[in-house]
Formats: C-alpha cells, structure tokens, sequence
C-alpha cells in the first residue's frame, strides 16, 4: 500500500518535470526569436528582392528590404511607418545620401547636427556621395534597414571595428589622393602602438581604453586636421586629446607624436634612426635565438642517433 502511494507519487512528479521543462524549452525558443514590426505588411512586397524602381535620372534603385537583416536591427521595435509617414508611396524620396541621412536626423537630431558641420557632412549637403552618411559606420551592409546598437560587437561603431570601418574610404588610397590626403592613415595607425594594442586586445574595451581613430578625430563632429577646431589640429588641441588617457602628458608629450606621417632620415630623424636600429636588434636577438634552438635540436639527434 505504502509502495503503491510513492509509486503514484513519483508518477505525478516525473509528470511535472517534463511539462515544466516543455513550457521552459518552448519560452526559451519564443523569446530568443524577435520579429521586427511590420503593422501593414509592407514586407509582403518589399521582402521580395527583384522589387526595385527607376529614378529620373535612371539609376534603378533596389527596394528589398530583408526581413532577417529587420528582425536583428536596433530599430526592429519600430514600425515601418513611423519612419516611412503616413503614405510612404505618395511622396517622391530622392533616395541620397543626404536624405538617408536627413530621415535618420528626425530623430536623431543632435547626432545629425554635428554631422551636417563635419567634413563628411558638409560634402554631403553638395552632393558628394564619396563621403560617410549614416549607414557607412551603422550597418555593414550600409543599409537604413540593418542598423545596429553601437555596443554590439558586429557593429561597424564598435570601437574594435572602427579602424576598419573608416579604413572601408581612408584605406583606398586612389579615392584619398583624389581629395589630396597623402598620408596612408589607416597603415599607419594599424602599425601604431594604439593600432597593434587594439588589434591584440579581447573585444571587452572600455571608452578610456586604447585609441581608434574616433578618439582623435571625433565621430559625427570629425573635422579637417588643418581646422582649428580639430581635435587633432596644433600640439595645444593635440596635447588635450592625448591627455584625455595620457594624464599630465602636456605639450612636449604630443610634440613627440608623429600622426600619421611615416619617420624619415628628412622627417623626424631621431625616430627614424631609433626605429631602424630597434628593428635591427630585435632582428638579431630573434636570430640568435633561432640559432641556438636549432644548434641544440642538431645535438640533440646527433646525440639520439649515436646511442
Ligand atoms: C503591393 C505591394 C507593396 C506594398 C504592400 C508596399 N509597397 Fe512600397 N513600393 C512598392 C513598389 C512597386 C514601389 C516602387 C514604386 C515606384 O516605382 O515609384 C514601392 C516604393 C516604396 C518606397 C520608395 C518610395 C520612393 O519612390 O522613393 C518606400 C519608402 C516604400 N515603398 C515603403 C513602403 C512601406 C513603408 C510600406 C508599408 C506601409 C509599403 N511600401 C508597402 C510596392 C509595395
Ligand atoms: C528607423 C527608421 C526606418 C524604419 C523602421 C524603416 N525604414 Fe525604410 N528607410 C529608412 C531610411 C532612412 C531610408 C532611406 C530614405 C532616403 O534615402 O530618403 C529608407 C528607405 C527605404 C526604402 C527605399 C529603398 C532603400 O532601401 O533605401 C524602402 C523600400 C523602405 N525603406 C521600406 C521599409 C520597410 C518595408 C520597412 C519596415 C519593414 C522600413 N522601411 C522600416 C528608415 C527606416
Ligand atoms: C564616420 C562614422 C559615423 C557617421 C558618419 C555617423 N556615426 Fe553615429 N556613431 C559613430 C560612432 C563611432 C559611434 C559610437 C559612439 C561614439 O564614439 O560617439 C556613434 C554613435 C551613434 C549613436 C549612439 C548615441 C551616441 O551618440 O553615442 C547614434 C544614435 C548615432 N551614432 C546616430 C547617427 C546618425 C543619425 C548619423 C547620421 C546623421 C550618424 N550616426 C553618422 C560613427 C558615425
Ligand atoms: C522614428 C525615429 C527614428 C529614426 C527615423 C531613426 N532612429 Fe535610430 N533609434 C531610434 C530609437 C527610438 C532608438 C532606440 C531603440 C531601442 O533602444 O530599442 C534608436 C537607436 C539607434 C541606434 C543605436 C544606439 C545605441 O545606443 O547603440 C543607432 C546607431 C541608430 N538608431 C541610428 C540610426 C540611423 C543611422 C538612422 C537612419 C537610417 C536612424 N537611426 C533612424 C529612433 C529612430
Ligand atoms: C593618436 C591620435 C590619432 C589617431 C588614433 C588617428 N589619427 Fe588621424 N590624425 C592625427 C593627427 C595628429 C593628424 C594630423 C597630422 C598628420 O596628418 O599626421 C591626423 C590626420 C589625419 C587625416 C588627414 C591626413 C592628411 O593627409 O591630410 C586623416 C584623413 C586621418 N587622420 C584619419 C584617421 C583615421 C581614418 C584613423 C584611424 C584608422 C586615424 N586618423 C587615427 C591623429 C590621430
Ligand atoms: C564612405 C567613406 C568614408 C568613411 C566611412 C569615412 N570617411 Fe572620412 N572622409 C571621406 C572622404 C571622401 C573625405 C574627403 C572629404 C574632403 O576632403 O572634402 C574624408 C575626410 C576626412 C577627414 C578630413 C581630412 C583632411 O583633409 O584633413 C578626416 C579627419 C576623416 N575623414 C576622418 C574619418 C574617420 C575618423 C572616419 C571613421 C570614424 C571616417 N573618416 C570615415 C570618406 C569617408
Ligand atoms: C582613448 C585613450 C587614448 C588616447 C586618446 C591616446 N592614447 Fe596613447 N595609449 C592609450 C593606451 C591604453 C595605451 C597602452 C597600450 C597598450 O600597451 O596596451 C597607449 C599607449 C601609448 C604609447 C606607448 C607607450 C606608453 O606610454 O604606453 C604612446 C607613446 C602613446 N600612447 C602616445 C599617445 C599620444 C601622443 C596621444 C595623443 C595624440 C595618445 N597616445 C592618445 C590610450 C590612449
């Protein structure tokens, strides 16, 4: 009788157990699936991707949007048409980078403030389209529709990946040199202390930690190194970006800095003959070393070899 009790007992908890765990594997599975917003189904005919549309000028325009790249995106919590007003098809969008960016700007007016008086801004109000808008450092896929939180690590804005993202215009030298930018400033700051230690560094990075480019130069307020205004323009502004890490560095700490410029018997010398001769030594130690390695390997198997 007593057996027969605990024998139900068991039953009925084992019977617990497995719904418990069903309904925790199935609100698992529903709570790692988001889906974007899409109230009026407009995906229906802008999922499909030969859905595209020909300009005045005739440019054809794809207007697919990826409903995958819209469920991951940091805007999925926002309908279509709150940023596509009222009836999307009955105004004519000319589809730029300026107006990308002037329809991210109303909403995020002051990030579009600062970057409509930056040097990639004030381009893109004459129609330049060489020059970052929005979506060049927000989304991979430099789409309105795939931009993603900064603090992501897949982020173009992600601090590791911002050299490259910048790298994507400033590492083609043909397109700088066209802007008269000589300096090769994505090989130089890759090869740079700041450079080498980001590359090395995990993916956990801290605002102080380390700089990229964006803590010279700034990001939506990135201006010409020769404006006055720059970050980076004069040792004074120099000497107060690098003191932001570099405390109580000052002045003679940032006259020391080489920017972009590569150190030559005619630029810089000291540092040109320093680097030369540290590259030298840190050559022969390492050969030496190579040699002494492979000297004892021989002797090791000569040794083996007689026994
Ligand atoms: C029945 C299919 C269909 C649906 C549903 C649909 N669209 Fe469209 N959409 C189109 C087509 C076709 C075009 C291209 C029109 C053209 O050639 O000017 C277009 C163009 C657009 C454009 C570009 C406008 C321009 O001319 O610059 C936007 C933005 C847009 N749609 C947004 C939306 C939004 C937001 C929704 C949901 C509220 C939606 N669409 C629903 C078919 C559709
Ligand atoms: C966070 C704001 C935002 C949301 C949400 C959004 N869009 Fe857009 N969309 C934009 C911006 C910005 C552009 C570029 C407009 C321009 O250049 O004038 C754009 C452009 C478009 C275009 C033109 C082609 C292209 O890709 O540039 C279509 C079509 C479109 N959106 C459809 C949609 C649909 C469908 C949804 C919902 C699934 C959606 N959008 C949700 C901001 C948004
Ligand atoms: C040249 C690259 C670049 C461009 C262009 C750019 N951003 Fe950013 N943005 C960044 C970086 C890098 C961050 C990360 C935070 C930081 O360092 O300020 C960021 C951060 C942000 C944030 C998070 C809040 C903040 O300010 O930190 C928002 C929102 C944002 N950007 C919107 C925009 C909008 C809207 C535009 C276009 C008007 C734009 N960005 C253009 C690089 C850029
Ligand atoms: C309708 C208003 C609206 C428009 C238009 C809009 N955004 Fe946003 N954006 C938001 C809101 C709200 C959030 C915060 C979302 C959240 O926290 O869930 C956000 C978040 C972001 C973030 C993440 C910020 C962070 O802290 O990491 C970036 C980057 C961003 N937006 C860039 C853009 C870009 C680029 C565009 C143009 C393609 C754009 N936004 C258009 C409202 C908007
Ligand atoms: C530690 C600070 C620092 C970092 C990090 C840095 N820069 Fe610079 N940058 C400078 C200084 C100082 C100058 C002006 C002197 C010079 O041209 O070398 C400059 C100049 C420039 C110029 C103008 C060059 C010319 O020939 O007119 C560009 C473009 C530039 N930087 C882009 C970048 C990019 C892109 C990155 C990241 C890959 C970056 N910078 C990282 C400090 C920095
Ligand atoms: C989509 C391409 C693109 C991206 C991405 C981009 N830039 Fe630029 N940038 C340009 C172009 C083109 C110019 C030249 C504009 C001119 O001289 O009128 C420029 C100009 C500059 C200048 C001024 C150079 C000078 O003459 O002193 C600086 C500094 C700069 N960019 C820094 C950055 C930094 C830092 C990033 C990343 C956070 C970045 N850019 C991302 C295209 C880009
Ligand atoms: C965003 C923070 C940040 C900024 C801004 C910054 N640095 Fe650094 N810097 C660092 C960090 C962190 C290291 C240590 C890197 C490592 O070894 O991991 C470093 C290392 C260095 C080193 C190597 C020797 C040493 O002291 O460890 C020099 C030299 C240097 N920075 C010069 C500069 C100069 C010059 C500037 C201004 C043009 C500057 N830094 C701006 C964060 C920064």
């Amino acid at each position: 009788m007593v057996m027969k009790m605990a024998g139900a007992r068991a039953k009925k908890l084992l019977l617990i157990s497995v719904v418990g765990l069903g309904i925790i594997v199935f609100l698992l599975v529903f709570s790692l699936r988001s889906y974007a917003l899409d109230e009026n189904d407009c995906l229906s005919c802008h999922g499909n991707q030969q859905l595209t549309k020909t300009t005045e000028d005739g440019r054809k325009i794809s207007l697919y949007v990826s409903e995958e790249a819209v469920n991951t995106a940091a805007h999925r919590f926002i309908d279509c048409t709150t940023c596509h007003t009222a009836e999307p098809h009955k105004v004519e969008t000319p589809l730029t980078k300026l107006s990308l960016a002037e329809k991210c700007g109303s909403c995020h007016q002051y990030q579009y403030k600062l970057h409509l008086e930056s040097v990639h801004g004030q381009q893109l109000v004459q129609g330049n389209t060489d020059v970052a808008t929005c979506v060049d450092c927000h989304s991979s896929e430099r789409s309105p529709h795939s931009v993603i939180r900064v603090l992501e690590y897949s982020s173009p804005a992600y601090k590791k990946n911002i050299a490259q993202t910048c790298g994507n215009c400033h590492g083609d030298v043909r397109l700088m040199a066209s802007y008269g930018i000589v300096e090769k400033v994505y090989e130089s700051y890759m090869r740079s202390f700041h450079g080498k230690a980001i590359q090395l560094g995990t993916y956990e990075i801290t605002q102080l930690d380390k700089a990229t480019c964006a803590n010279c130069h700034g990001t939506h307020d990135i201006k010409r190194a020769s404006d006055p205004a720059s970050p980076v323009a004069g040792v004074e502004n120099l000497a107060r970006t690098c003191e932001q890490c570099h405390p109580g560095g000052g002045v003679e700490f940032a006259s020391g800095f080489l920017g972009h410029k590569e150190a030559s018997p005619r630029n810089i010398p000291v540092a040109h003959y320093t680097e030369i001769l540290f590259t030298t030594l840190l050559t022969a130690v390492l050969s030496f070393g190579a040699i002494v390695v492979v000297a004892a390997i021989v002797r090791f198997s000569i040794n083996r070899w007689r026994e």
